[in-house]
């Protein structure tokens, strides 16, 4: 049978090692996952976001695997950013991160480096110099910001795994397939949501149903409320994402590409939603006694860092709060008085890293308050802690008192 994909001359040029070992090893990834999933051709890649970066997930073969691709001679052609790492890199010490995990961690980070990644540490790169234009195709790996980037901007990447968006890095093209193309971007399910989505922690738990639901394939959501403008599509895009495998959805009237009229609706299912219920049953837990506070996931946005700031002005906390944020939008918030205000209420505004690559079982927390769908969906799994989810105001509260109100 003749090989359905065709690659360029400079393409073949790769895959022969005529641009050194490490861009050859990259294309081999590039070429077996488009063969894989059947595309016709490679697509050049306007950027890449790689996960796979704290060393708690890593590890020392990861580690390894990083250092002999550096040393095989790969290098990215296309702006590339990084995941975040296990620990916040200036803080660690006074945070009490473990040194000998710290030092594993920069060792990964420098690997990276090598490679030509910047080490930007963030899930949302989109707001640290990295948001990609419609209709720009990318090789993206962090599940929230793929989402993000499809949905919100109308950008074009699948939801890729960390080597396979290092790979496209390194050789500027990934496999033409699913969410870069057309036919892949067009709604399975219209989701017609009657009740009012008034909270992120709302919208998490409508991105959590629907996630369920979906696994894998793209809803349309018609919402008869607008969604107030506090709320951030990322926090929609990070549930859908952790809870469904969802790398694109539209909604009515808000999406670019449900606004351009580019997706169609006709003959499709139609599932009414009449309540989130079902949706903060899946995260929330219960238990009553609270001993951390996990705000900023995805990372938080200076208006975010803001509305805490304003939350916690003249109160003292009970519990630790982590605030967790990309190392410039820190910057920006320390620089407008922010950070101060939270500290001296006793929180923390953290860069660099979150609660979920974190090794966080060496501080001893049992039980969290959260705010975010995608942090309740995995901490109990990936961290043991018991988990509560609810809005910002329940997150604040329970932080004061160190018991959860319902
Ligand atoms: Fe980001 Fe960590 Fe949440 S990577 S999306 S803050 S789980």
């Amino acid at each position: 049978m003749a090989d359905a994909l065709q690659l360029t001359a400079e393409e073949k040029a790769i895959l022969a090692g005529e641009q050194g070992l490490g861009a050859k090893s990259a294309m081999e990834i590039v070429v077996a996952l488009a063969k894989i999933y059947g595309a016709a051709d490679l697509v050049p890649v306007a950027s890449a976001q790689i996960s796979g970066v704290s060393f708690k997930n890593l590890g020392q073969a990861g580690l390894e695997f990083l250092q002999e691709w550096a040393a095989r001679g790969g290098r990215v052609r296309v702006p590339s950013t990084l995941n975040p790492a296990g620990a916040d890199l200036q803080a660690w010490r006074e945070m009490g991160f473990p040194e000998e995990f710290v030092r594993q961690q920069n060792a990964v980070i420098a690997a990276y480096v090598a490679l030509g990644v910047a080490p930007t540490l963030t899930c949302t790169p989109y707001q640290a110099g990295n948001a990609p234009a419609f209709g720009q195709h990318l090789a993206w790996a962090e599940s929230s910001a793929v989402a993000y980037a499809n949905s919100a901007l109308g950008a074009r990447t699948n939801r890729e795994g960390g080597p396979s968006a290092l790979a496209a890095a390194i050789v500027g093209r990934t496999a033409r397939y699913g969410l870069h193309l057309d036919q892949g971007r067009q709604p399975a399910c219209v989701f017609d949501v009657r009740c009012p989505v008034r909270s992120e922690a709302d919208l998490g738990a409508l991105g959590t149903l629907i996630g369920q639901q979906m696994r894998n394939r793209v809803p349309y959501l018609g919402l008869e409320e607008e969604i107030p403008p506090r709320c951030d599509l990322k926090t929609l895009s990070a549930a859908m994402a952790a809870s469904g495998a969802v790398g694109l959805y539209h909604v009515e009237g808000l999406t670019p590409e449900a606004k351009l009229g580019f997706v169609t609706t006709a003959g499709l299912p139609v599932v009414t939603v009449n309540g989130l219920e079902a949706g903060y049953r899946l995260l929330d837990g219960t238990v009553t006694e609270i001993d951390l506070v996990s705000i900023g996931c995805p990372h938080a946005s200076l208006s975010e860092i803001e509305a805490m700031a304003d939350a916690l002005d003249g109160r003292r906390l009970r519990t630790e709060m982590w605030v967790t944020t990309a190392r410039p939008i820190r910057e920006a918030a320390a620089a407008a008085g922010l950070v101060e205000r939270i500290e001296s209420a006793g929180g923390k505004v953290v860069a660099d890293t979150c609660l979920v690559v974190a090794p966080i079982a060496a501080f001893g927390f049992r039980a969290m308050a959260t705010n975010s769908a995608k942090m309740a969906f995995y901490t109990p799994a990936h961290s043991g802690l018991s988990v509560r989810f609810g809005s910002l105001e329940q997150c604040v509260e329970a932080g004061l008192t160190g018991r959860w109100q319902p």
